[in-house]
């Protein structure tokens, strides 16, 4: 009785309560005005209300005459949503792990749920990347592999890739595009950037000087690259060669995004299964619910780094008990091989859909590539890509153009998505790409 009526008296609801306008006016006020001006300017509503599986609902119309949509999220954050919104089994897992007593817990203390994640993803990684240190945002992982690099080779530079994004904090800020540093005099001598896929470039690059070479397995932001055949192997001979750690960030292509668990194992080439010295994850290790990043690496590293102060690296948040139990269901969902020969499947589907689009819209779209079920459509101007990810939005798919190549929109839609959603999603960007053919003439 007592727990049905504080079930009663708590029944908050959360999402609603204000109108759009009264939204789009606080968060003018108080958290940020340009940002409210651009998805005014773009002309349709963009607060996420009820969300549920592939789906979520905007609220009524960012202008008062918009009508909420029903919008299919094909950006899913970034991988964030790869078991879509609101997964059951995971809403699930996180209220029986806070029934069954859970906190945050104490970073200074050990602690069981670490132990038990940390034991799970060592079976999951390649070779013998087995220690894992955990964060909450993917850029505070980012920044624990290079500090770790310099820490272990004692050495300061940094390789990354042009166009490549790591994050927003401080090493990851480094490993990243000038203009996201120079507005905040961020720069450093010691990091430095080649393009993408080059394997010879990278030779030049790689000194005595360097510690590490951080690459995204599949650069998101800088437009979803694909390497070449036999750039990681090199990549990692070079390394090798010099003394230097190779970290990847698996941060999007990670977790089965390409059907294989690992983009770097597998899931760029079958016969490349190449083990770099440290595996970042983020974004999807909190399935949407609950924020959590993993650096993993290999024990020779721990023994140099926490030999003298096994306290010299700390996270108050990163790692917590909560966000333990969450990303260990979700590894075990996404590490089923039912689960990845699905992604496999709908990648197929959707990647021909995706090229049956470009081969009827030659004139606009240069090229779709990608890996299970994240895809870049290439156009042959930016002002094609963005109006026609305007375009396909009205058609009610989420999707964005990457943030370092803008003639490049990125679709990632959750990994749960059926087949008959795929054919769906293929068809509404069927329709978008053709308006945008109406309104190029
Ligand atoms: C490949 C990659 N690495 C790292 C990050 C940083 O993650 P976070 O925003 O959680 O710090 C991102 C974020 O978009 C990313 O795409």
């Amino acid at each position: 009785m007592l727990a049905f009526l504080i079930k009663i008296m708590s029944n908050k609801k959360f999402i609603g309560t204000l109108s759009q306008k009264e939204i789009l006016k606080l968060y003018s006020k108080h958290v940020n005005a340009p940002k409210v001006r651009i998805f005014k300017g773009m002309g349709f509503g963009v607060i996420p209300g009820e969300r549920k599986g592939i789906y979520f609902k905007t609220l009524a119309g960012s202008r008062p005459s918009d009508p909420p949509l029903e919008m299919i999220n094909c950006r899913s954050s970034g991988g964030v949503f790869n078991l879509g919104h609101c997964n059951p089994r995971i809403i699930q897992v996180l209220k029986d792990a806070l029934d069954g007593g859970l906190d945050i817990g104490d970073h200074m203390l050990l602690s069981e749920q670490r132990a038990l994640l940390g034991k799970k993803l060592a079976e999951l990684m390649p070779g013998d990347i087995s220690r894992t240190t955990f964060g909450v945002s993917g850029g505070e992982a980012i920044d624990t592999a290079i500090k770790f690099s310099r820490a272990y080779t004692k050495r300061k530079g940094c390789i990354s890739a042009i166009r490549g994004y790591h994050g927003h904090t401080g090493f990851a800020l480094l490993a990243g595009d000038k203009e996201f540093k120079d507005p905040f005099l961020w720069n450093n001598p010691d990091f430095v950037q080649v393009p993408f896929g080059d394997a010879d470039a990278m030779r030049k690059a790689v000194t005595e000087e360097i510690s590490c070479v951080i690459l995204e397995t599949i650069p998101a932001t800088g437009g979803v690259l694909i390497a070449p055949e036999g750039y990681f192997p090199a990549v990692r001979e070079i390394c090798d060669e010099k003394g230097v750690m190779m970290i990847m960030d698996e941060v999007q292509a990670g977790l089965g995004r390409t059907g294989e668990f690992w983009a770097i194992h597998g899931g760029m080439y079958p016969n490349e299964k190449v083990v770099p010295d440290f595996i970042v994850c983020g974004k999807g290790m909190s399935s949407g619910i609950y924020p959590l990043s993993t650096c993993s690496y290999k024990p020779f590293i721990e023994k140099e780094i926490f030999k003298e102060d096994p306290f010299i690296h700390i996270s108050t948040t990163g790692g917590s008990d909560l966000g333990c139990a969450v990303a260990s269901e979700m590894l075990d969902i996404q590490s089923d091989p039912k689960f990845l020969a699905h992604v496999r499947e709908m990648g197929k589907i959707f990647g021909k859909g995706l090229e049956a689009i470009a081969a009827e819209n030659s004139e606009l779209i240069k090229e779709v590539r990608g890996r299970g079920l994240m895809w870049g459509v290439e156009f042959f101007a930016e002002s094609y890509c963005q109006f026609g990810m305007i375009s396909i939005i009205k058609e009610g798919v989420l999707q964005n153009y990457c943030g370092n190549k803008k003639d490049t929109l990125i679709i990632m839609p959750p990994l749960i998505v059926q087949k008959e959603e795929i054919e769906d999603i293929i068809n509404r960007i069927r329709k978008g790409i053709l308006n945008l053919r109406k309104i190029k003439k």
